[in-house]
């Protein structure tokens, strides 16, 4: 579905992301996990074209994405949930996801500010809304909900879209473990549905719990890949998680 290929950034002389290469099946609810500062979400923007590499390759089903713009790689099927949410604050949560139901299908992102409260979009909207259980707040503006509800928000607007991946930049951070527990079992809900799902997470026992398979990335290096439990027995890999709560999250 997704490979990323031999992937150097380079921020101001600092080496982000050294020669990081992993690919995403079709179907896979692949891990990303890492440290504070390994690159994740690094690798992340450049594979949604706002950081460009300083060497490497990025491709969607075999088609190359180096040349496409970030709005012609969401309509290419990149569809993105960021670590800091950022809905609109003056559309409603209903709104906000209808928006993200047009962006992906115009050619000009403005006309979907156009489109946002018209009846498809709005029936999508509430679909999603629904399959992430926060139909209630769909009139609701962001401003004053709670992070269970905005986490979610970031997932349904970002599935909106109807990517062919998406991908999660730390959906469960903020969340107690229940909601946390909740919301990863409505990603591997999703996986199941079919959705390809790159997920960056530091809450580790939920991505050992649901991804079939882990990518680690420490320093900008790619330490480990596989089977979560087995990558997790690895002493390196345990190692680069020292101080990070790893043995908590563990056992
Ligand atoms: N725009 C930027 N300009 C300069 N340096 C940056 C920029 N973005 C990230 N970095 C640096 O690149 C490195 C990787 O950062 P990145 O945000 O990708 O890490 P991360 O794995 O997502 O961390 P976290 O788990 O804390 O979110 C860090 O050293 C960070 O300070
Ligand atoms: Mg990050």
């Amino acid at each position: 579905m997704l490979r990323v290929d031999n992937i150097t950034v380079v921020f101001g002389g600092v080496t982000a992301v050294k020669d990081v290469a992993f690919g995403v099946k079709n179907g896979e609810l692949l891990g990303l996990i890492g440290p504070n500062g390994a690159g994740k979400t690094t690798l992340m923007r450049v594979i949604t074209g706002t950081v460009t590499p300083v060497s490497g390759s990025v491709s969607l089903i075999n088609t190359s994405l180096d040349r496409k713009s970030s709005h012609e790689r969401i309509r290419a099927g990149i569809g993105l949930s960021q670590q800091i949410v950022h809905p609109f604050r003056s559309m409603t949560v209903g709104e906000n996801v209808a928006y993200a139901a047009g962006y992906a299908k115009t050619r000009n992102p403005l006309r979907s500010i156009l489109s946002y409260s018209r009846k498809k979009e709005m029936d999508k909207a509430r679909e999603i809304l629904k399959l992430l259980d926060i139909e209630e707040v769909a009139e609701a503006t962001p401003t004053n909900l709670p992070l269970g509800y905005l986490k979610r928000l970031e997932v349904a607007r970002a599935l909106a879209l109807q990517p062919k991946i998406l991908l999660l930049d730390e959906p469960l951070a903020g969340l107690n473990q229940m909601e946390a527990r909740k919301l990863a079992d409505k990603l591997l809900e999703l996986n199941r549905l079919g959705q390809t799902i790159l997920l960056i997470e530091h809450n580790l026992s939920e991505v050992i719990r649901i991804c079939g398979r882990i990518i680690v990335i420490d320093n900008g290096i790619k330490i480990g890949e596989g089977e979560p439990q087995k990558v997790m027995r690895d002493p390196d890999i345990r190692s680069a998680y020292l101080g990070e709560g790893y043995n908590n999250a563990a056992s």
